[in-house]
């Protein structure tokens, strides 16, 4: 394992930012792991774990040590009547393990293909999408203390899932490297296509009880035609999270803009979707510098090619005052701000 220096980050983030990391290398074993935090953290004062770069932005050239994980692999490790475990390691890239269960007909996880990403940032920020979270199939996974390469077991409960949060975000932050994950996959699932625009897609294709792969193509088509291929304008997925307000702040918004799409929760907060804030704004389709807000989906911020990370994030910045000034919601970001 070789530690490279001043390598360029482009090809390791989806936004596309050209950053410099001083140190960079690759682990692709749970020994090469080992070894990085026994003999070589002593000499950089920080470190920047990436997996497939799709959730970050990077603001600054990185001025410490970056680890790219390329430990792959998916292995059934046990099964019964009505489920199959599954362990993938955490470099394994995301759609991929998708892939692996809609072709072996394992449900539960066909609903969130296609989002960017591998395996170990999946539990980070409870990854969802159309009515279906990580947490939903998760059992546990395998974590190694950066510190002291102690290596631990946290189930669904140690985790503390949220939407679009963890422990991994919040208390335990940088503090482990996530080697492995299981989840629990069902023989015998019903899909579950309750989502508008999945249901208003199998209509389309008169599919009347769709199968694993039907739903999985139809998030897939979704996807396609909503948000942008980062191969093609570099993003990194909704940039902020959607917003969860009081029922009373809900209730007076409603009162000014009653097409405003909403999704109460149970604790008397209402869920809004930043995209549609974003959109009232002024700042779908609209193109600043480098940057934007992408035609179809104005909670992707894209760069059109030479942005810088400070353009994106002071583009961001800019999206989220106007928010915070036209309905009072102070906007969180999704993606992770390096610096
Ligand atoms: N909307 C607008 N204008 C827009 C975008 C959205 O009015 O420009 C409205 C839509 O009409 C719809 C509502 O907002 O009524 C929700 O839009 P959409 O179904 O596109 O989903 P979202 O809430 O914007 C979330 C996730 C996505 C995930 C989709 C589908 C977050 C922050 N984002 O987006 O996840 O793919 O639901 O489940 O929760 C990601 O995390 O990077 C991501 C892409």
């Amino acid at each position: 394992m070789s530690v490279l220096e001043y390598l360029s980050l482009k090809p390791y983030n989806t936004f596309g930012i050209d950053a410099c990391a001083r140190y960079f290398c690759r682990v692709q074993t749970k020994e090469d792991m080992l070894h990085l935090i026994a003999d070589e953290f002593q000499y950089h004062h920080k470190q920047l774990i990436i997996g497939g770069g799709s959730n970050i932005l990077l603001c600054d050239d990185y001025d410490g040590l970056v680890i790219k994980n390329e430990i792959t692999g998916i292995e059934k490790i046990k099964e019964d009547e009505a489920f199959v475990w599954l362990k993938s390691y955490s470099g394994t890239v995301w759609h991929d393990l998708v892939m692996y269960a809609v072709q072996h007909n394992y449900g539960g996880i066909e609903n969130m293909a296609l989002i960017p990403g591998t395996v170990g940032a999946a539990p980070m920020q409870n990854i969802g999408a159309y009515g279906v979270e990580l947490k939903d199939v998760f059992v546990e996974l395998e974590a190694i203390d950066l510190q002291t390469g102690e290596q631990h077991i946290f189930d669904k409960a140690a985790c503390d899932f949220g939407y679009r949060h963890s422990v991994f975000k919040t208390t335990h932050k940088g503090q482990y490297f996530i080697y492995s994950v299981t989840l629990r996959l069902s023989r015998h699932l019903q899909p579950n296509v309750a989502y508008g625009d999945i249901r208003k897609t199998l209509a389309e294709w008169h599919i009347l009880s769709p199968s694993i792969k039907e739903v999985a193509d139809a998030v897939m088509h979704i996807r396609r035609s909503k948000l942008p291929d980062p191969a093609e304008l570099g993003n990194a997925g909704s940039f902020f999270k959607n917003p969860e307000v009081s029922d009373a702040l809900a209730a007076d918004l409603l009162a000014q803009y009653p097409d405003m799409p909403h999704y109460p929760l149970p604790d008397n907060r209402v869920k809004i979707p930043a995209g549609w804030l974003i959109e009232q704004c002024g700042w779908k389709g609209k193109r600043v510098g480098h940057t934007g807000n992408h035609a179809q989906q104005a909670l992707v911020i894209v760069n059109y090619g030479d942005a810088s990370g400070p353009e994106i994030w002071q583009h961001a910045q800019e999206v989220q005052a106007s928010v915070q000034k036209k309905f009072g919601i102070l906007l969180d970001a999704e993606v992770n701000i390096v610096r």
